[in-house]
């Protein structure tokens, strides 16, 4: 077939569910994730080749909880470079489930193009009896290749749906439905060819962000808040030289007395502390004379936990100053 009239995506393979084997197809779960490369995945799809002209290339194949940011830095770098192309419209990314929502986050503060960047993951693997990654996949192409995704930021395709790679959260560990935007809802949707955003991104990305990823990253960490909560691992954090720390705290970004305890020390080190919600949905406003003012905390906004760590990294590697600022901002 003459595809030369035909947008040029390239598709970038890190791993994943999507590209998992089981020696079972009646299996979907105990399989091996990141073990099928991209050709086979694209090729598992022969209605791409009436979409788009494909670019592949294997980034890594890993399952996605191995992800690093070392790893993050060269995949940023690697989708800069391509779409700096003239021929190439846009970027697919095809990765694991698990990590997804921190990869696209990532992108979405770091790429500096306005080409369209999308994500897409499976919840089965590619070997199951109703194996999710070949529609989305495809599903992922048409919205890189189709014009209205142009300036939205980075993307997430995933069951038909298109969310923000800001508010987008894995909320299933077995559903095909496993992704939402829970604050904002999703953006638009794709089926069967036809792409319809239905709102747009209002918060600055891609290359009206001030962040880029960097060679060397700092060391910020996630620790929860719970019932009978100690400061241990806020002190074992400091002392190993944490430079950040995210508190997936309870509702309202909340502290166990405890841990604000350790916490407010850790601050006077010099450690920068981000209160976010472990609770799933809504924000986290600053509380003022209970933590924030008092003890010189950050309020993470909407962003949950591990986007907030996200955010926080690239801050501190940017020696970004007022990090309310920044949390307000992105
Ligand atoms: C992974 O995140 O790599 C494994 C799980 C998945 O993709 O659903």
């Amino acid at each position: 077939m003459n595809t030369s009239f035909l947008p040029r995506i390239a598709v970038l393979a890190t791993g994943g569910t999507i590209a998992g084997q089981a020696g079972d197809a009646s299996k979907t779960a105990g399989y091996k994730a990141g073990v099928v490369g991209v050709d086979k995945l694209l090729a598992a799809v022969p209605a791409l080749s009436s979409v788009a002209s494909i670019h592949a290339e294997q980034i890594a194949s890993i399952d996605s909880k191995d992800m690093s940011a070392a790893l993050w830095t060269t995949l940023a770098r690697r989708i800069d470079e391509l779409l700096a192309q003239d021929d190439i419209v846009g970027v697919v990314v095809t990765h694991g489930t698990d990590t997804l929502e921190e990869t696209a986050y990532l992108l979405h503060l770091t790429v500096k193009s306005a080409k369209p960047v999308v994500l897409t993951a499976a919840m089965r693997p590619s070997t199951a009896l109703s194996a999710d990654g070949p529609l989305n996949l495809l599903n992922a192409v048409t919205v890189a290749a189709s014009a209205s995704a142009k300036g939205q930021g980075v993307l997430v395709a995933f069951n038909n749906q298109i969310h923000c790679a800001r508010d987008v959260t894995k909320t299933s560990t077995y559903a095909v439905d496993a992704f939402r935007s829970p604050e904002t809802g999703v953006l638009g949707f794709v089926q069967d060819g036809r792409v319809e955003f239905q709102r747009t991104v209002v918060r600055p990305h891609t290359s009206a962000s001030e962040f880029a990823v960097a060679d060397r990253w700092p060391m910020v960490e996630v620790v929860t808040s719970h019932a009978d909560a100690s400061g241990v691992m806020v002190d074992a954090l400091v002392a190993a030289g944490v430079k950040g720390i995210v508190i997936a705290g309870t509702g309202n970004g909340s502290m166990h007395a405890t841990l604000t305890h350790a916490l407010g020390d850790a601050v006077k080190q010099g450690v920068a502390v981000v209160r976010a919600s472990r609770v799933g949905s809504g924000h986290v406003m600053r509380n003022g004379a209970a933590n924030d003012d008092a003890l010189g905390t950050i309020s993470a906004g909407t962003l949950n936990p591990y986007k907030a760590r996200v955010l926080l990294m690239l801050a501190l590697a940017a020696s970004a100053q007022d990090l309310q600022r920044v949390f307000d901002t992105y």
